[in-house]
């Protein structure tokens, strides 16, 4: 039987590098999508022969395009992609374009690529997307798209609340937009997990109730192997370690209700749109 040929996205360390352990041992071809050369490399020796380093930064549409452009010159079809590179509670920066980066890294950069990346999946049987979220989901209260990328009402928490919301929105729109082709697009969360994403915050008393509770990465990646490995999954389903998102073996969630709201997608989807200049009908 051929290789299934994966994409990770953010896999030199933590999750990412993780998901991208799990599909090698799966026998997958997985390219790691890294925006650092040296840590990329580094990964593709640890990750042996079925792994193989490709440059992105998710943040940069040029890197995008030319990450694309090697995909779409060596690869006649991809199987799985999986959404993972992100960043956490970061002081207010903006991207290439300008855009702000926490929802440049963990959803625009996605929006655009993913899109350019459907031409390769929506013909391969059982093929999917897993898009990472965050329980963060569940505390964003509103779909917020005015003053988005503005320093002034900048909270890195909220912003971390949203980027989150707008990753499950996407993948449920996405999801129903492909209802006529193979590709699945699901959402998978790792609960609070410790990764390196973890250790570089400020501390106060939130993160650090956090980081007593966080569990290894084995919990954290398990429903991220799951949705991308189960061959009975349904699209839109939301996975997350089984027992209250934090522990124990993966199960099915529901996502934050804003994300089954059709006209809320919409108004997101419109809006990535405009911003990236790309779209899929
Ligand atoms: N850990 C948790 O508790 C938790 C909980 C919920 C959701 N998540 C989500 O899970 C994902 C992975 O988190 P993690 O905990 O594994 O964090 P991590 O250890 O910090 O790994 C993040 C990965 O994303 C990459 N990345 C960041 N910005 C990028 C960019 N502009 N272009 C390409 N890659 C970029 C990083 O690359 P560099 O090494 O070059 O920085 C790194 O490989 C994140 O999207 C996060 O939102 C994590």
């Amino acid at each position: 039987m051929m290789k299934k040929t994966a994409i990770v996205t953010g896999a030199n360390t933590g999750l990412g590098f993780a998901a991208a352990k799990g599909l090698v041992d799966r026998d997958y071809h997985v390219v790691l999508a890294c925006r650092n050369r040296e840590k990329g490399r580094a990964a593709q020796k640890e990750l042996g022969p079925n792994a193989l380093f490709r440059k992105l930064d998710i943040t940069s549409f040029s890197s995008i395009e030319f990450f694309l452009h090697e995909i779409k010159n060596n690869y006649d079809g991809i199987d799985l992609l999986y959404n993972n590179a992100g960043i956490m509670y970061v002081p207010y920066k903006t991207t290439e374009e300008g855009f702000e980066s926490t929802i440049a890294t963990n959803y625009l950069g996605a929006f655009y690529s993913t899109l350019e990346l459907l031409e390769l999946m929506k013909y391969r049987e059982d093929s999917r997307i897993v898009q990472v979220s965050s329980i963060a989901m569940y505390l964003a209260r509103d779909v917020r798209l005015e003053g988005l990328h503005e320093e002034k009402d900048y909270n890195p928490w909220t912003w971390y609340n949203y980027s989150n919301l707008y990753r499950t929105m996407f993948a449920f729109e996405l999801d129903d937009k492909l209802k006529n082709h193979h590709t699945k697009v699901v959402v998978a969360h790792p609960g609070i997990t410790k990764s390196r994403l973890r250790k570089r915050r400020k501390r106060n008393l939130i993160t650090t109730g956090f980081d007593l509770i966080a569990t290894n990465i084995k919990t954290g990646v398990a429903p991220v192997l799951e949705a991308s490995t189960n061959l009975n999954i349904k699209g839109k389903e939301v996975f997350g370690p089984g027992v209250i998102h934090q522990y124990g073996k993966p199960r099915i969630y529901k996502g934050n209700k804003i994300a089954y709201d059709k006209e809320e997608r919409k108004k997101l989807w419109n809006y990535s749109v405009e911003l990236t200049g790309k779209d899929y009908k």
